[in-house]
């Protein structure tokens, strides 16, 4: 039996908190994310990818664990999951929680008896996390939350002694050299596959390994307990989808596949500032130069792609020259920049251009991969570059025009971050209600396209052929599967294009235009010509 769903998807990542409030405590939860299922399923996503729900203190958003085994009291109960799961999959729709196996919050019972020897479970963990006399090994790991971090030890007055951490300093990192740390993860995916997911977005996986003399990421034990964890899932849960969160180039991503047998997904990090650069240069060339970098995957496996999410718009899979260049073209001020990235949403990215957000997303709609929607990128939400962290693109819902912007009935001070007000962005005037009336809306637009793609499975399935027109400005490529040949054209500049292509093995066929279902001129010799307008782009059928 085949499990590949997930090659057709397309993926919605939603932050619980910020999505919809059903009790009124100013705080999004499960019960209000499950009261927008349906409008989920009307959007036209596949699968629902949830940001951490498990109890956590909350200093990252609960990518800082302190119990994997339940649900934050913010969002909910274990019996909200079961219901949650229950009407998702009555709408078709499947859903992803989040695996964090790298690290802990530092308030879990498992660092706490860790740390102190005074505690009566000390014996039983003393050795879950990784403890040094000294903060001197591993000088070769690079530290990532450059804007927060001096280091990847910090020091403990209870225990005495450093923990290592990847990550900020109050998620101290699991030692997966000890059988018990490795037999635990095992559980906690047990646990959560027992309520009834469809897969797991793992989150931080180069990092499981620490060994000195390396940069203590991909190393050969991280990648055999990976599969090791994928062979138990394809037993106790089979068709349970694993989706690993490995920012690396695509040559030290391919091994997070395996061969078939590690992970399901991996994103591709590396495209996407690609996208972006294209689109600020009218030059294809970075997103071509990143594909010939890109491995065909083994059979089951695909690649997830995005334009946002949750973090900021990473920029450590760039040269210093094109990170500079991004920071100078899409964060020129010190507030949008954070550690090696840029703090904001696609539309303020794009200049709330919608020939522009149309554009990067109609490429990421039809290029390699499943897509990952961002939530409320659909109706082109704003940011907040006042709020720190990565909080600025992490606001609330904007459903309608009225009190908070239907994301919560509480008194707007107490919400758990303010809704977005500007003149620009501001819910009165960026909201899903507004745009489901407007015919012209992006989220109608955003609706249709998502449709569109779903009725051609070699946009997610065939292989990936790219054209060469004259203009550099043109990205133009073929999907070909077994029934059909899809071609994509995208044009990355503001000026209109005449485009001549050479469609030499398909003289004959007559294009037609998905969106439209017109037919173009059959192509009757090898240069075939068409145009684009600023921006434009077409999906055609070849045949
Ligand atoms: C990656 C997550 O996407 C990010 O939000 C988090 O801060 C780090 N991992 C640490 O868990």
């Amino acid at each position: 039996m085949t499990y590949d769903w997930y090659k057709d998807a397309i993926f919605y990542e939603v932050f619980v908190r910020a999505f919809s409030d059903s009790d009124g405590d100013g705080i999004g939860d499960l019960r209000g994310l499950t009261s927008r299922l349906d409008y989920l399923q009307w959007l036209g996503v596949d699968a629902i990818w949830m940001q951490p729900i498990c109890p956590s203190p909350l200093r990252d958003d609960g990518y800082d664990v302190s119990d994997y085994f339940g649900v934050h009291p913010d969002y909910g109960t274990l019996a909200d999951v079961r219901a949650l799961v229950a009407e998702a999959h009555r709408r078709g729709l499947r859903v992803i929680v989040e695996l964090i196996p790298n690290h802990t919050s530092d308030q879990n019972v498992w660092f706490q008896a860790s740390r102190d020897p005074s505690h009566p479970e000390h014996a039983r963990y003393r050795d879950w996390y990784v403890w040094s006399d000294t903060d001197d090994k591993y000088r070769d790991a690079r530290i990532i939350f450059i804007d927060y971090e001096p280091s990847n030890w910090t020091y403990d007055p209870v225990r005495k002694a450093y923990y290592w951490h990847r990550f900020f300093s109050h998620q101290p990192d699991l030692n997966y050299d000890n059988l018990e740390v490795q037999k635990a993860m095992l559980r906690v995916v047990q646990f959560w596959s027992d309520l009834g997911v469809d897969g797991f977005r793992v989150d931080a996986t180069p990092y499981l390994y620490e060994r000195e003399g390396t940069s203590c990421e991909n190393l050969p034990e991280t990648h055999a307990y990976l599969k090791r964890l994928r062979a138990f899932l394809d037993a106790y849960a089979p068709g349970t989808m694993l989706l690993s969160e490995a920012n690396q180039w695509p040559e030290d991503v391919l091994p997070y596949f395996g061969s078939g047998d590690e992970f399901h997904m991996n994103f591709h990090f590396p495209l996407m500032p690609r996208i972006f650069m294209a689109l600020a240069k009218a030059d294809r060339s970075p997103i071509e130069r990143i594909l010939a970098r890109t491995p065909d995957l083994p059979g089951d496996c695909q690649w997830a792609t995005f334009l946002r999410c949750h973090d900021e718009l990473t920029l450590e899979m760039v040269t210093p020259e094109e990170r500079a260049f991004m920071w100078d073209f899409y964060a020129p001020e010190p507030r949008m920049r954070l550690n090696l990235g840029i703090r904001r949403r696609l539309a303020p990215l794009l200049d709330n251009d919608r020939r522009r957000i149309e554009v990067a997303n109609a490429i990421l709609l039809t290029f390699v991969g499943s897509p990952v929607l961002y939530y409320g990128d659909e109706i082109g939400m704003g940011d907040n570059i006042y709020l720190d962290d990565r909080d600025g693109v992490r606001t609330p819902m904007q459903w309608h025009a009225g009190l908070n912007a239907g994301f919560s009935d509480a008194q707007p001070e107490c919400l758990y971050d303010p809704v977005i007000d500007d003149a620009v962005y501001g819910y009165r005037q960026v909201n899903v209600a507004a745009q489901r009336e407007d015919p012209d809306s992006l989220l109608t637009w955003m609706r249709a396209m998502l449709a569109l793609r779903k009725q051609h499975p070699a946009f997610g399935r065939g292989a990936l052929q790219l054209l060469a027109p004259d203009s550099p400005a043109v990205l133009a490529y073929l999907r070909v599967a077994n029934d059909e040949t899809l071609l994509v054209l995208a044009n990355l500049s503001a000026d209109p294009q005449e485009v001549t292509l050479d469609l030499a093995d398909y003289v004959g066929a007559v294009p037609v235009d998905l969106l439209s279902e017109e037919p173009l001129p059959r192509i009757s010799c090898d240069a075939y010509e068409l145009q684009l307008g600023a921006y434009g782009y077409r999906w055609l059928r070849l045949g």
